[in-house]
């Protein structure tokens, strides 16, 4: 029979699970020649502690993916970093699960920011457009300085810097609260 998957915040019961998830996300940032802001096992582990992030694993343990929360400008706006599923496990909504997962407690931990995420991907896409997402320009995003340096370690980060920060290749997609939510 196959295993059922479990989505769930993750605790500190599952920071063993850190080098496994940064591995992938060095060999999965690799097989797709993109550049990705680089992460260690500590940082990680420290989202995990946290209380933000979101694991996936299989009823036996089985890493299945991962995604965390990160916030800027003092909260105001909020990303949700770091999708990574495991790719004997990719195509069968393991991510959409995930980004479920985390939109609504980023929604709890921070409901009047801005929620933001620069993709290539079109599965994220996909996934943020169903979660009310919507295309914007660079402007619209953080002007934390150091969430654009989280860029440095991107191939693109030449091409971004002679734009001024304007545009890249990355689109940026943004989830405005609605008045109502914050009342
Ligand atoms: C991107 C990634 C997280 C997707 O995980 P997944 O569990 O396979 O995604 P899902 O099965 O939930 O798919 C969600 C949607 O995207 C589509 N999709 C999934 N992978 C896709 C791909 N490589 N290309 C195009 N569409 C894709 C699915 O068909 C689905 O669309 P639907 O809602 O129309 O059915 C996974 O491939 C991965 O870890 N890749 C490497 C890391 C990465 O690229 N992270 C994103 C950084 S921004």
């Amino acid at each position: 029979m196959e295993q059922q998957i479990i989505v769930r915040i993750a605790h500190s019961g599952d920071v063993h699970y850190s080098i496994d998830i940064t591995d992938e996300m060095a060999s999965s940032a690799k097989a797709r020649g993109t550049g990705i802001a680089k992460r260690t096992p500590e940082y990680v582990a420290k989202k995990i502690e946290e209380g933000k992030s979101v694991i996936a694993h299989t009823e036996d343990g089985t890493w299945v993916g991962f995604c965390y929360i990160e916030a800027w400008q003092h909260g105001q706006f909020v990303a949700n970093s770091g999708l990574i599923v495991s790719p004997t496990f990719r195509k069968s909504g393991i991510a959409k699960k995930i980004k479920q997962t985390i939109f609504q407690l980023s929604r709890e931990k921070y409901p009047n920011a801005k929620l933001f995420g620069l993709t290539t991907g079109l599965a994220v896409m996909k996934i943020n457009s169903e979660l009310g997402y919507e295309p914007v320009t660079y402007s619209e995003l953080t002007d934390d300085e150091e969430f654009w340096a989280g860029c440095k370690s991107c191939v693109n980060y030449e091409i971004l810097m002679s734009k001024e920060r304007k545009n890249c290749m990355c689109t940026a997609m943004l989830y405005q609260p609605k008045s109502e939510d914050t009342k």
